[in-house]
């Protein structure tokens, strides 16, 4: 018996930067994000025959970097009193090389997705956001389509994302931005837990509530400005609080820094587009339909070899068989 589940990557405009329970993945933060259509994993479980194996793009992985593939479904065997049985995972990232996305999002909502499946457990949607948070926190909301909301809750039954609007009719595209920039990647776990020795952390956290308020309202006004200044503004706390940690970081590299300068003169020749960045040196746009052929234009002359794909909403979880 074979089952697989699709999910899409999801962008955060609201950012989950800070945990409060790292077994859980329970975050300090509620964090709000748009689902993308061009960025999606497909998984599949199956029984195995030996031992456990994880494929990822038709390729076997060796077992360190299949750990946390299989400690994750260890732990949903264990919560649901299943046979600790030997499986074999296949995925496929339909995220271009070239987009510089991290997947962890789509892949955990996928293989959340796949598990349930396999073992007929009859979860739903906020129960599936729920164990994709454990695999990664990101994933929970990747569980719906459109624009998501991760309310933090408290615990593991109150942590969960919730969709905002599955299909929303708002002008809204992001062009992914691959620079060519080679850095020693901090992962998110690690960023998020130095972060914390930042003095302008608690402000970070301070301030959650009364952003997510306003993004909400930006969605439903259908307020492009307001949703691009805000998501800008909240991606340069995160990375803000990143370069007063003590020893401080940055996921920015020279050409963050330059891509940033583009916008800000795009912006100054009337074009209106905005950007947000997650735990790495890429830059994400927001803009609208319109202006989508001159920000390529623009990125394509300022910098050489840069990777561009442009998405828009993408759909929740979908199974195959
Ligand atoms: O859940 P993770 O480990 O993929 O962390 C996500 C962190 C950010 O992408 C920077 C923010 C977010 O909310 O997606």
């Amino acid at each position: 018996m074979t089952k697989t589940a699709r999910a899409h990557t999801n962008i955060a405009l609201i950012k989950y930067w800070g945990k409060k329970d790292a077994a859980l993945r329970i975050p300090l933060m509620s964090s709000l994000s748009m689902t993308l259509d061009a960025f999606y994993t497909d998984t599949t479980i199956e029984k195995a025959t030996g031992s456990s194996d994880f494929y990822l793009n038709g390729k076997k992985q060796t077992p360190a970097n299949s750990k946390r593939v299989f400690a994750y479904i260890k732990k949903l065997q264990q919560r649901f009193d299943l046979k600790e049985e030997n499986l074999v995972v296949k995925s496929t990232n339909h995220v271009p090389t070239s987009a510089g996305l991290a997947s962890s999002s789509s892949a955990f909502a996928a293989l959340a997705a796949a598990f349930c499946a396999f073992y007929n457990i009859n979860a739903d949607k906020t129960q599936l956001s729920r164990l994709a948070r454990i695999g990664s926190g990101s994933a929970s909301r990747s569980i719906f389509g459109g624009f998501s909301i991760w309310q933090k809750g408290d615990s593991d039954e109150t942590s969960y994302a919730y969709v905002l609007d599955e299909h929303p009719q708002m002008d809204l595209h992001l062009l992914a931005i691959e620079l060519d920039t080679k850095q020693k990647k901090i992962s998110s776990t690690r960023g998020m837990k130095d972060a914390q020795s930042s003095p302008f952390f608690k402000p970070w956290i301070a301030r959650n509530e009364s952003e997510l308020k306003q993004m909400i309202a930006a969605i439903k006004n259908d307020d492009f400005t307001a949703l691009g200044k805000l998501a800008e503004l909240n991606a340069n706390e995160m990375h803000a609080i990143n370069l007063t940690a003590q020893p401080e970081f940055t996921y920015f590299e020279p050409d963050t820094i330059r891509a940033i300068k583009l916008i800000e003169t795009l912006r100054d020749k009337g074009i209106e587009c905005y950007y947000t960045i997650d735990a790495g040196p890429n830059i994400k746009v927001l803009c609208q339909l319109r202006n989508i052929k001159e920000i390529i234009e623009n990125f394509e002359s300022e910098f050489n070899n840069v990777k561009i794909v442009s998405a828009s909403f993408g759909p929740g979880v979908t199974y195959s068989d």
